[in-house]
């Protein structure tokens, strides 16, 4: 029996984000500490079979429609080519992307698109490899530069660009990582930060908002709204840059996604299974469900459902990031999935 993933305020959850791991190889100062953090243990994690059967419950019975892979980073697990294979192989047949740092991208891309995954998007918020290693800890930004170039190459389009702006750290670079992604035909979004990172450090008062990101764009670029009519459940707003079109001859675009200032949550349509196999109903959420234990317990698929159905059930309104008693959730970004 199909029946759909609703909560109390009439959404509908049809966007399914699998955490593989909260293992990742970078160390992005908005997100992790450079010694990294307490990762899950082994024996916590889902398997790849334990994930595909949650991923057909959802699919099959729950309504899925989409599955986006994320971490940490997902290209750190080994079986992805087989999750995405597996994904990709049920009926209906989900819509699959995966959100990566980029590292390792350029080797897997091929067998990716090969395993049936539709598109990726990768982070990238710098193209200075001085700003890049002091913001992710790491001398990787050739690696994600290629990364992404293969990516195009394998038909895992359109490639989408997520790049958090910092105030002077990577502030100054707007302009440049727009006309470097127009140029090659990479979809780039411009995000809020958000009070997510391990450390805590989130500070209001600093974060580039949505109207600042859009008024340092518009002194550069002229920009039309694109998606009034149309946006639906993304969190992105988009805009034409008037006059410039990608590579390929259609119009270039850049998203902002303005999680704090301008959210979207009243249009959410996402749910998340973390990689120990927790369903959270918000990136934001103070509460999880677990189904690894009932999973590992013997429960049958409609013991799975129901409780994957409640879950979703109690989700809440909002994030609750501009309420005066708004608490971070206890888990950073990293281990709930991006
Ligand atoms: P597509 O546009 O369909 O490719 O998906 P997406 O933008 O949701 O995917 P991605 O994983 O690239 O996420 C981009 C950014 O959106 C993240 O860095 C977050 O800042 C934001 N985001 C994703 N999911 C949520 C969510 O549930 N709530 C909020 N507030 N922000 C989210
Ligand atoms: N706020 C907003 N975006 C974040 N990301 C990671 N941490 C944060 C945060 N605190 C982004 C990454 C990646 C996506 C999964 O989430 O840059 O693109
Ligand atoms: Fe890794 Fe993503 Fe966190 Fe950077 S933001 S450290 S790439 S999980």
């Amino acid at each position: 029996m199909t029946s759909v993933l609703a909560d109390s305020y009439g959404r509908v959850a049809t966007d399914l984000r699998v955490s593989l791991t909260d293992r990742c190889n970078l160390r992005c100062t908005y997100c992790m500490p450079p010694e990294g953090l307490e990762w899950l243990p082994k024996a916590e994690l889902l398997t790849d079979d334990e994930l595909l059967r949650l991923i057909r419950i959802g699919t099959t019975r729950l309504g899925i429609e989409e599955i986006r892979f994320t971490g940490g980073e997902p290209l750190l697990r080994r079986g992805l080519p087989g999750l995405v294979a597996g994904s990709t192989a049920l009926t209906p047949r989900p819509h699959t992307a995966l959100t990566t740092n980029g590292i390792g991208l350029a080797r897997m891309a091929p067998a990716l698109a090969e395993a049936g995954l539709d598109r990726v998007n990768v982070s990238l918020d710098t193209l200075d490899p001085v700003v890049f290693e002091k913001l992710a800890r790491r001398r990787r930004l050739d690696d994600v530069l290629e990364g992404m170039a293969a990516a195009a190459r394998a038909g895992l389009t359109p490639v989408k660009v997520n790049a958090v702006l910092m105030r002077d750290v990577n502030d100054h670079e707007a302009a440049d990582l727009l006309r470097f992604c127009v140029e090659h035909g990479y979809e780039l979004r411009f995000i809020e930060q958000m009070p997510l990172d391990a450390q805590h450090g989130w500070r209001r008062d600093t974060m580039i908002t949505a109207d600042e990101i859009l008024t340092r764009l518009e002194a550069e670029f002229d920009l039309d709204p694109a998606d009034t009519e149309t946006r639906g459940s993304a969190p992105a707003e988009l805009f034409r840059l008037r006059g410039q079109c990608f590579p390929n001859g259609e119009p270039a675009t850049v998203g902002v996604i303005g999680s704090v200032t301008r959210p979207f949550c009243g249009a959410c349509d996402r749910v998340r299974l973390t990689a120990d196999g927790q369903i959270r109903n918000c990136l934001f959420a103070r509460e999880e469900s677990d189904l690894r234990t009932p999973l590992r317990e013997g429960a049958t698929d409609d013991e799975i459902a129901d409780r994957w159905r409640a879950a979703v059930m109690a989700k809440l309104p909002g994030h609750g990031i501009n309420d005066p008693s708004f608490l971070q959730p206890a888990r950073p970004m990293s281990a709930i999935g991006g």
